[in-house]
């Protein structure tokens, strides 16, 4: 079990992406490493997109380490970090964010963070990365996201420490690491869900489902109730959202 006294933090200025830099230097290494950056120049998001990283106005950080887990693990850890970084968002702003299955933080119905979970293998060993974007001061985004965005500072007009908030994010990420073998997280993902009893439009390698989302399982699958059959989905996107009769992209 890993501690927090063998982490290793890696700041750096400007990066192209810190999921990448991660990537490089993991498999010389046998701690836990954190690297973090003010800005990137390419930030990535699940599925090739980009990921806006504005100088020094986000968490823009990946969590490295040699795995001690199976390889069906690897995929759990973007459901297990969306619930720990979730709550340490509620903790400090007493909000309550949702989680929409599976990568993404919502905040009063934006999005605020992603999450885009890598894994290499080399010498027989697996290495898992962890990338975490958050929003946290006011910035300006293109037109295009304006709408679906948002920041901490813009919900609740405090300007928060970033330092303060990567901290907090791996102190809690590393003590809470025994759930990933209980799957104690999933309760608090199903919890956080402003998926579960909407109707979805799912995209699963460019194929898209109808349905209803009735659960998320014990592997963290997306159960959907479609027309004539109960399914279950273990990755894709939800590109169609209905929340409160409004939809979300
Ligand atoms: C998504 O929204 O689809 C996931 C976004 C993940 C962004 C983070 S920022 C730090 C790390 N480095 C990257 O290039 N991406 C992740």
């Amino acid at each position: 079990m890993k501690k927090i006294n063998d982490v290793k933090y890696i700041h750096l200025d400007t990066v192209d992406s810190t999921n990448t830099y991660a990537k490089k230097i993991i498999t010389n290494c046998d701690d836990i490493i954190v690297v973090y950056a003010d800005c990137q120049t390419g930030g990535r998001g699940r599925l090739g997109r980009n990921f806006v990283s504005n100088n020094q106005k986000g968490i823009y950080m990946s969590i490295a380490f040699k795995s001690m887990y199976d390889n069906e693990y690897i995929s759990r850890f973007t459901a297990y970090t969306s619930t720990i970084v979730s709550s340490v968002i509620d903790e400090v702003t007493n909000l309550n964010t949702k989680i929409k299955w599976v990568n993404d933080i919502y905040l009063n119905n934006k999005k605020i963070c992603g999450i885009l979970t890598e894994s290499i293998i080399k010498d027989n060993s697996s290495y898992v990365i962890v990338g975490i974007g958050l929003n946290v001061l006011k910035q300006t985004f293109d037109t295009e996201l304006t709408s679906k965005v948002t920041t901490l500072e813009d919900e609740t007009n405090i300007k928060y420490n970033i330092l303060e908030l990567i901290e907090k994010i791996v102190y809690s990420f590393i003590i809470n690491l025994h759930q990933m073998k209980t799957k104690e997280y999933i309760k608090t993902y199903k919890e956080k869900s402003n998926v579960i009893g909407k109707n979805v439009e799912v995209n699963i390698s460019n194929n898209k489902i109808y349905g209803k989302a009735i659960d998320i399982d014990s592997d963290g699958e997306l159960v959907i109730q479609t027309s004539d059959e109960i399914i279950k989905v273990f990755s894709g996107e939800i590109t169609k959202l209905n929340i409160d009769n409004e939809q979300q992209n």
